[in-house]
This record gives structure tokens, sequence and C-alpha cells, in this order.
């Protein structure tokens, strides 16, 4: 039997008393798939590894959130943070296509105005929720595939790598046995009451070329409104079974 391992980890900070302010000053809830494997595989060194790269990512959203940054840069901050690992299938770990290529999507999304921004099918891009973000806050789109988005990253001064950054041996062959999905994701809600959320994967292992998941559809893997939530999506995004988690309820 194999599961599908997703980790959450969630903090809130409330300086005021229950009476003055029913919500919390901040909240901030990420999520890191670790993908699908045998329960005896997931070690509990594995665990602590998962949990202590999480734990940083959760941290540098915190210290925005904390000092009074904004929901949108904690999101960027915790979901950037995990795609620079390679233990997540998102960025630096993302699992392989069909023909042995990384293509990512990612997205981000602002509760307060409703912008956003999302970035899908890129192969070259280091953090492509940061592509994603400059779509959001530097286009007139909302989303940009493949070669369209890697020329306005460049453009834009997003880092791009050869497509060899996302590759490890290790990582190649055990994907291919593992039928690996997940995804990373973070949603915020920042002292000035507004709230965020960020999504980014590298899709299921396997995938055809060109395939396109829920995560990079606004309103599928990712939204945030500051009427109502933030949510940040994961699981197989090709039917409509990706499981909306984490969330932030406005009440
Ligand atoms: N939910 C991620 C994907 O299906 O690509």
């Amino acid at each position: 039997m194999k599961y599908l391992i997703l980790i959450f980890l969630l903090v809130s900070f409330s300086a005021c008393s229950p009476e003055k302010s029913p919500r919390p000053e901040y909240v901030l809830v990420i999520h890191g798939g670790a993908g699908v494997m045998a329960p005896k595989d997931f070690t509990p060194e594995l665990e602590k590894e998962y949990l202590d790269k999480l734990q940083e990512a959760l941290d540098s959203g915190e210290a925005i959130l904390k000092s009074g940054g904004t929901a949108l840069d904690a999101v960027t901050a915790a979901v950037k943070l995990m795609e620079d690992s390679p233990l997540f299938n998102a960025g630096k770990g993302s699992v392989f296509s069909e023909t042995g290529e990384n293509e990512m999507d990612a997205a981000i999304m602002n509760g307060k105005d409703l912008s956003a921004g999302a970035v899908a099918g890129i192969r070259t891009i280091k953090n492509p929720i940061l592509a994603a973000r400059k779509v959001m806050e530097d286009s007139k789109h909302v989303l940009l595939v493949r070669d369209g988005a890697e020329k306005f990253a460049r453009e834009h001064d997003v880092k791009i790598v050869d497509p060899s950054y996302f590759f490890t041996q290790k990582r190649y062959d055990a994907l291919l046995k593992a039928r690996k999905h997940g995804t990373v994701g973070a949603v915020a809600l920042d002292r000035s009451g507004n709230l965020a959320a960020a999504t980014s994967t590298g899709g299921m292992t396997n995938k055809m070329t060109g395939r396109v998941g829920d995560t990079p559809i606004i309103g599928a893997g990712n939204y945030a409104n500051n009427n109502t939530c933030a949510v940040s999506a994961t699981g197989h995004g090709n039917i409509s079974c990706a499981i909306p988690l984490p969330m932030i309820f406005r009440l």
C-alpha cells in the first residue's frame, strides 16, 4: 500500500485579548507534498528532514508577518524556500515528465485586490513562484505559459537556470519508480487583515509534455479573497479531486 504523504505546519499569533479581536494578528499555513511512498520508506530520519525544511519555510514567512510585512510577501518567501529544496515536488525537486523534463506551474493571488499571476509549463525558471508574482505585478495578464513565460521572466530579472539544475540522478530514479506527485503552498493573513495564497508544483511524474494541472488556474489550485478565504490546493489536479488545503476562512 502506498500513501500520499502531506505535511502541514501552521503558525498563528494573537497579541490582543479575544474580546477585543476575534482574529489572530497573523496566520501562516504551509503545505509540502512529500510524494507517494510506502510508509516504510517514510523513515523517522526522512520525516525529520521534511519537518526541518518546512519549519524553515514557516519561519521565513513568519518573520515577515511578525514585523508587519504583507501576507503576499510571506507566502512568496515560504514557497520560494520550499522550491529551493530537492525534498518537495516544486522548483528544484520537481518531478519528471514522460520526456524526462521538468515542467513547472505556479500561481499567486492577493486577497486584498484579487490580483493574481501564474506560470505554467516552464522549464528554466529557478523559482516559478517569483515568475508568477512578476506576472501579477508587472504584466497585463494572469497566466503565461512555456516560452512566453520564460521570456517574460528573463526580461523581468527573474533568475533563469539551465534545465539541468532540476536534475539529480537519485531523484530521477526514485521518481520514476514512485509516481510522485505533490505540491507546495502557503496561505497567510497579515496584521492589516489581508489574505494571500501561493502554490507551486512540478505536476505529476511521467505526465505528457504540455500537461497543466490545477495549480496555475486561479480559483482551482490557488485563490485568495479578503472577503472569503485563502486556499492552496494539492493532490491530483487532472481530475477534480485536488485537495483544497490549507485554507484560511474569514468568519
Ligand atoms: N495539483 C498539482 C497538479 O496536479 O499538478
